[in-house]
C-alpha cells in the first residue's frame, strides 16, 4: 500500500498558488482573504473524498472517514496559515500529507476500525495573531476561546472577528474530545537530516517555548535640536536587549536559542527620537528548568536597559509552552512504518512548535519529520525534494493504517 505521489504533488502545486510570492515562497497570513481562498479549495477537497467536514468555533477545520465501529478516531493534521514571505512546505505539507493518506485508503479500499480524520488548525504560525498554535491551543484547553477571540493583529482587528469576517466562525466547541491518536508530518526546519543523509525524522517530543513582550517608554523629540544629554531613547534601550538577548543564548549555551524577532518603532521616521519600542523574545531550550533560568537574565536587561536610558521598561512573559514528550506508542508506530518501507531513520526532538505539541495534551501524539534543503523555513527558500515528500506521506500513511487498525 502505497500513497500516490503524483496526485499529491497536483494538490501541493494548486494550494500552492493561493497567496503565492514573485519569489515562489508562500505568504497566506491567518484569516487573511488569501486564508479564506485556501481553506475553501481544501474544504472542497475533503468534501470530494466523501469526508465529514465540519468547522468550530476557532476555525479549526476537520474532516472526518467513518471507522467500522464506533471508536475515538486518528486524528492527523496541521496548519495551512503561513509567515509573510514563508515558503510553500511548513503546515501545507502536513494538511496535504494527511489528505492524501486519506484519499489512499479509498483507493486501497481499506476499512479501519477507528474512523480517520483529518484536522487544519487555525493561526498555528503566531505570525498574525499571538500566541503560535492558537486553535489547537484552545481545542486542548490550553488557550481560553475569549482570549483567544481578542487576539489583536498589527492593525488592531480581532482575531474572532476576522474568523466571521472570512466565513469560518464554526458551531462546533472547540473542546478537548477522545482520540485514539494524532498524527503530524512536517518539514525538519533544521538541517539534520539533509546532513545524516536521511529520509524520515522520528519525531520524540518538542522543545520548551517561552514567547515575551518588551516595551520601552521614552520621550518622542526632535533629532536635531535635542542635545544628547537629554534624551531618553526608546530604540537604544531596544539596541541593549537585542544585543543582551543573543548573549543569554551564549551564556546558556547548550542547545538553548534566542531570538527578537519583531520590533514595532513609535514614529518609526528618521528625524524623531524614537518614543516607544515594543520587540518579541523567543526563548526555547529542551530543558524546561534551563529555560526557567534564563527568564530571570531577561528580567535583569530590560532593567538595566532602562535604567541607562532613563525611561520605563515594561516586560510580559506571555506564552509558554513546556517541553513536549510524545507517547512512546505512537512514537513506535512511526518508527515501524518507516522500517517497513526501508527508509532511512532517527528519532530527533523539534525545535519548533506545532500543534502536535498541544494535542499531545489530550491525546497519544506523533510526527513524522522529513528534511529541509539547508535546514532552511520561515523564508521562501524552504524546499523538500519530491523524493522525501514522498516516503514521508508513506510513513504516515501506514502509521494512520496502523494505529487505526
Ligand atoms: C512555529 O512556527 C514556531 O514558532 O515554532
Ligand atoms: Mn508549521
Ligand atoms: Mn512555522
Amino acid at each position: 500500500m502505497r500513497i500516490n505521489r503524483k496526485r499529491l504533488e497536483e494538490s501541493m502545486e494548486r494550494l500552492g498558488r493561493i497567496g503565492e510570492t514573485p519569489k515562489g515562497g508562500l505568504t497566506r497570513l491567518a484569516l487573511t482573504d488569501e486564508d479564506r481562498r485556501g481553506r475553501d479549495l481544501l474544504v472542497s477537497w475533503m468534501r470530494e473524498a466523501g469526508l465529514a467536514v465540519t468547522v468550530d468555533q476557532m476555525g479549526n477545520i476537520f474532516g472526518r472517514r467513518a471507522g467500522s465501529e464506533a471508536l475515538p478516531p486518528v486524528m492527523m493534521g496541521s496548519h495551512a496559515d503561513s509567515v509573510p514571505t514563508g515558503g510553500k512546505y511548513d503546515g501545507q505539507l502536513g494538511v496535504l500529507c494527511a489528505l492524501e493518506a486519506i484519499r489512499s485508503l479509498d483507493d486501497h479500499g481499506v476499512r479501519t476500525r477507528h474512523p480517520v480524520a483529518m484536522a487544519i488548525f487555525t493561526n498555528e504560525e503566531g505570525a498574525r495573531f499571538q500566541p503560535a498554535m492558537i486553535g489547537s491551543g484552545v481545542m486542548a484547553g490550553k488557550i481560553a476561546l475569549e482570549d483567544a477571540y481578542n487576539a489583536r493583529d498589527r492593525d488592531g482587528l480581532r482575531l474572532g472577528d476576522e474568523l466571521e469576517r472570512i466565513g469560518y466562525l464554526g458551531a462546533e466547541p472547540c473542546i478537548p474530545r477522545p482520540f485514539r491518536a494524532y498524527l503530524e508530518l512536517h518539514i525538519e526546519q533544521g538541517p539534520i537530516l539533509e546532513e545524516e543523509q536521511l529520509p524520515i525524522g522520528i519525531v520524540e517530543g518538542i522543545v520548551a517555548i517561552s514567547w515575551s513582550r518588551v516595551t520601552f517608554n521614552g520621550v518622542q523629540d526632535h533629532a536635531g535640536p535635542t542635545p544628547m544629554r537629554i534624551r531618553h531613547d526608546a530604540l537604544v534601550a531596544a539596541a541593549e536587549v537585542v544585543r543582551g538577548v543573543r548573549e543569554i543564548a551564549t551564556r546558556m549555551g547548550g542547545e538553548f536559542v534566542s531570538t527578537v524577532g519583531r520590533l514595532d518603532l513609535t514614529p518609526n521616521i528618521p528625524n524623531a527620537i524614537p518614543g516607544r519600542v515594543a520587540l518579541s523574545v523567543d526563548l526555547r531550550d529542551p530543558d524546561d528548568a534551563r529555560l526557567d533560568r534564563a527568564l530571570p537574565l531577561l528580567d535583569a536587561l530590560v532593567r538595566e536597559a532602562a535604567e541607562r536610558e532613563g525611561l520605563r521598561g515594561e516586560l510580559e512573559h506571555y506564552w509558554r509552552v513546556p517541553r513536549t514528550p510524545f507517547d512512546p506508542g505512537v512514537v513506535g508506530a512511526v518508527e515501524a512504518a518507516a522500517t517497513s518501507l526501508g527508509c532511512g531513520h532517527r528519532r530527533m526532538l523539534s525545535g519548533a512548535g506545532h500543534d502536535a505539541q498541544y494535542m499531545a495534551a489530550i491525546c497519544p501524539t506523533g510526527m513524522v519529520f522529513v528534511p529541509s534543503r539547508a535546514g532552511r523555513s520561515h523564508c521562501e527558500e524552504e524546499f523538500t525534494a519530491m523524493d522525501d515528500v514522498e516516503h514521508g506521506a508513506n510513513v504516515l500513511f501506514l502509521a494512520c493504517a496502523s494505529l487505526a487498525g
